[in-house]
């Protein structure tokens, strides 16, 4: 198929520290099998980044990190588009306008933002509490308002929403793959283009949310979902030694060497899995089933195939980082492909809203 037949495939990736098996196998690796099938955008959301950090080393290498990331897993810039967002400066343009069309009671009904003054009205009423000493069974109620005087929310925060609708509709994508909890922004852009295109005509495609389907939830070492905030994560580029500790950290029952074993019942399967085609993971279970077979060598085995699986993509994110000088070029051209695409939309755009009158 000619690239210009195949639909618009688009994502943001917020830099967010290192990546994990669970990000990996849950999203990233979704990528890397669409990149034939759909004409891939993949940016560095590092504007949405800035509403969170704000350090300027921390920010850049985030970038980097990022880039190098999604190189070594094998995202082939010949096939996709890789950039960042802040190489596009026509995406913050394009949010003011739609923030001039954007009313903030509609804002303020997006989750995260809701989330973020939520926790800072508890907090606030926590602290009324401490300095009118606490009374039993007397409750204070902040309001709303109050508790977002007092929140340290950002405007960018505030913001994030709009700032990702343009991202997309600027774009012309087709779909979006997002996680659930981004599903919400994908109808805020579903909005704000419609409501640009009520306003001035028709000029933005309503993009389809495209739900990364967790086909089987990624456990962690301790049988719950993998997240950082369990700590129970086995790092995507882990060293030898990290998986190694890793497997080592993961419980078992008491179930002797001669046992048989329900694989289904196992963290220890539920991660090696991963690892394995059809065919091998139908020996493994076999394996469990029969007996014979202890979480000892269980664990040896896994270590070994987590090795195996992670030691090329280590490697290859090693020799990109030492090369690093080809790695921002792959960025830059991204950009500078993007920006050319862009710019035609945004000359109709600003005819449109009445600034562009050359
Ligand atoms: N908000 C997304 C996240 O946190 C990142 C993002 C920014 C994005 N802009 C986007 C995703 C545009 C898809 C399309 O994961």
């Amino acid at each position: 198929m000619s690239k210009e037949s195949k639909k618009i495939l688009l994502s943001g990736v917020k830099p967010t520290g290192r990546v994990h098996i669970g990000n990996y196998f849950g999203a990233m690796k979704q990528f890397v099998d669409l990149q034939d099938e759909y004409d891939c955008y993949v940016f560095i959301a590092d504007y949405h980044a800035m509403t969170t950090v704000q350090d300027k080393e921390k920010l850049s290498k985030g970038i980097i990190d990022v880039a190098l990331d999604y190189l070594a897993i094998g995202l082939d810039p010949k096939k996709i588009t890789l950039f960042k967002q802040s190489d596009i400066p026509q995406v913050a343009e394009l949010t003011w306008i739609f923030n001039c069309l954007t009313t903030v009671p509609y804002l303020a009904r997006a989750h995260a933002f809701k989330d973020a003054v939520s926790r800072a009205q508890k907090k606030h009423t926590e602290s009324i509490l401490e300095d009118i000493g606490k009374v039993d069974g007397v409750e204070v109620h902040t309001d709303l308002y109050d508790a977002m005087v007092v929140s340290n929310v950002n405007v960018g925060l505030f913001d994030y929403p709009i700032l990702m609708a343009a991202d997309i509709l600027i774009q012309d994508a087709d779909v979006v793959p997002v996680g659930q909890d981004q599903k919400q922004h994908i109808e805020y852009a579903r909005d704000v283009a419609q409501k640009f295109n009520n306003t001035y005509g028709e000029t933005f495609k309503l993009p389809e949310p495209f739900i990364v389907s967790e086909v089987e939830t990624i456990v962690g070492t301790d049988g719950r979902k993998m997240s950082k905030s369990y700590g129970n994560v086995i790092p995507l580029f882990a060293t030898d030694e990290e998986i190694k500790k890793a497997v080592m950290s993961i419980p078992t029952d008491s179930k002797g060497v001669a046992e048989p074993k329900n694989p289904d019942e196992s963290n220890l399967y539920a991660i090696h899995k991963l690892f394995l085609d059809e065919e091998s993971r139908k020996n493994l279970r076999e394996k469990y089933e029969k007996g014979g077979m202890g979480y000892k060598e269980a664990k040896e085995l896994l270590i070994k195939d987590m090795s195996d699986f992670i030691r090329p993509l280590r490697e290859k994110r090693e020799m990109l980082a030492k090369d690093l000088d080809t790695v921002l070029d792959i960025l830059k051209v991204g950009g500078a492909r993007v920006n050319t695409r862009v710019e035609k939309k945004m000359a109709d755009v600003r005819k449109k809203v009445g600034v562009g009158i050359y």
